[in-house]
């Protein structure tokens, strides 16, 4: 067949007409959507992390997208120890209360994070002037104040507690953290037993990164065994997912399976999925751990390329096919962040960079990979 450059012309434009009006359709089945939150409702909450900014700012059409797609909500930084207290040692609740109107305003599952952390807490809650540990029992009582103080707020309103975040260090032993040093493992036993007594309703978790590699599973295993022996209340156990392209994804199945062993609930705390080259050995999540930026570790600064956008696409679907497969066993997946803009991945552990790990644009336009995961439950 003899086609001139006049038809070739035409065609040409009847096609970008037709990609045109499929792209149309696709958003309009997208805006149609009841969102992640409905398709998932059979098999786990769908949560986000709320920055205090966004609780703030109240932006109009960031607020229904939370409420279309989510039904758990984690504050991303107010709750932890050292947002929660001014200066002069009085407490601060501004962000925290925030956090928890919206959550009861909209009706949301919602979760406190977290009461016993090595980050985010000043030294001086360890240390003396002259720069010495202060000792067992007053460190104690100093956990006991702010737990009970913080727990007995929100009892009632908030549906869980992360009660001890990342105890177990990356050498597979107990963080050598100045909790631990001081208290041992009376640090996890006394947290999780003083949150269940103030409020025996809440669901109570312990949460870390890496922890769905065998290594530091074995390790949590050995932990949580030793706290069941001593009868503290944990129920869940959390996996931030802080995970990469390259992250061998069987390990979640592997540890679904080996942490419920243990009769607890499964909770993917903080995903997201770095697809920015990784200059360490180690994708560690552990906040101090910083390096230098370099262009050439911010290749993405103009949009994120097909090839890449497919394969964070594709790790997303394989992992939630894994997480329905055991729904009977997780009971939340939460997305550390709603939109790729203003994920912490965009300043850790380089500042500055440019990440692309969540279902959510810098438009806050739903990304192929939200599409995976809507069309795994069609
Ligand atoms: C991160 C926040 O997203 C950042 O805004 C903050 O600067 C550092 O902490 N593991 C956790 C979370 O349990 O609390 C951390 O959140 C990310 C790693």
């Amino acid at each position: 067949m003899n086609i001139s450059r006049r038809q070739l012309l035409a065609m040409t434009g009847a096609t970008a007409t037709l990609a045109a009006t499929l792209k149309a359709q696709a958003a309009a089945k997208a805006s149609a959507a009841t969102g992640l939150k409905e398709a998932y409702k059979d098999d786990f909450l769908i949560g986000a992390a709320l920055s205090a900014t966004i609780i703030k700012q109240q932006d109009p059409k960031l607020m229904a997208l939370v409420n279309k797609e989510f039904n758990s909500i984690t504050p991303e930084n107010c709750m932890k120890w050292g947002e929660l207290y001014n200066e002069n040692g009085s407490w601060k609740w501004q962000d925290a209360d925030a956090f928890v109107e919206f959550g009861s305003k909209h009706n949301l599952h919602m979760v406190g994070h977290t009461l016993g952390w090595h980050s985010q807490i000043p030294d001086s809650v360890f240390k003396n002037q002259d720069g010495n540990y202060i000792s067992k029992a007053e460190l104690e009582k100093k956990q006991k104040a702010h737990i009970t103080t913080i727990v007995e707020r929100y009892k009632g309103k908030l549906a869980a507690w992360d009660v001890v975040n990342e105890a177990v260090g990356d050498d597979n032993k107990m963080r050598d953290s100045h909790w631990y040093k001081i208290m041992g493992d009376d640090f996890l036993v006394n947290a999780f037993n003083l949150a269940h007594e103030v409020d025996p309703k809440a669901h109570l978790m312990y949460n870390d990164y890496n922890n769905e590699r065998p290594e530091k599973r074995q390790a949590t295993i050995d932990m949580i065994k030793r706290l069941q022996q001593r009868g503290t209340p944990i129920h869940g156990l959390g996996m931030q997912a802080h995970i990469g392209l390259q992250t061998n994804l069987q390990d979640f199945e592997d540890s679904i399976l080996a942490y419920s062993a243990l009769g607890l609930k499964i909770h993917l705390t903080e995903l997201d999925i770095d697809v920015l080259p990784s200059v360490w050995n180690l994708p560690v999540a552990e906040i101090s751990t910083r390096f230098e930026y370099k262009p050439e570790r911010d290749p993405y600064t103009k949009g994120l390329p097909k090839k890449v956008e497919t394969k964070l696409a594709k790790a997303y679907e394989s992992l939630f096919k894994i997480l329905i497969k055991h729904r009977d066993k997780v009971d939340r997946v939460t997305f550390w962040g709603v939109s790729d803009d203003a994920s912490w991945l965009n300043d850790f552990p380089i500042k500055g960079r440019t990440n692309y790990p969540l279902l959510f644009d810098r438009q806050h336009a739903p990304k192929p990979a939200y599409f995976r995961l809507m069309d795994l439950k069609r």
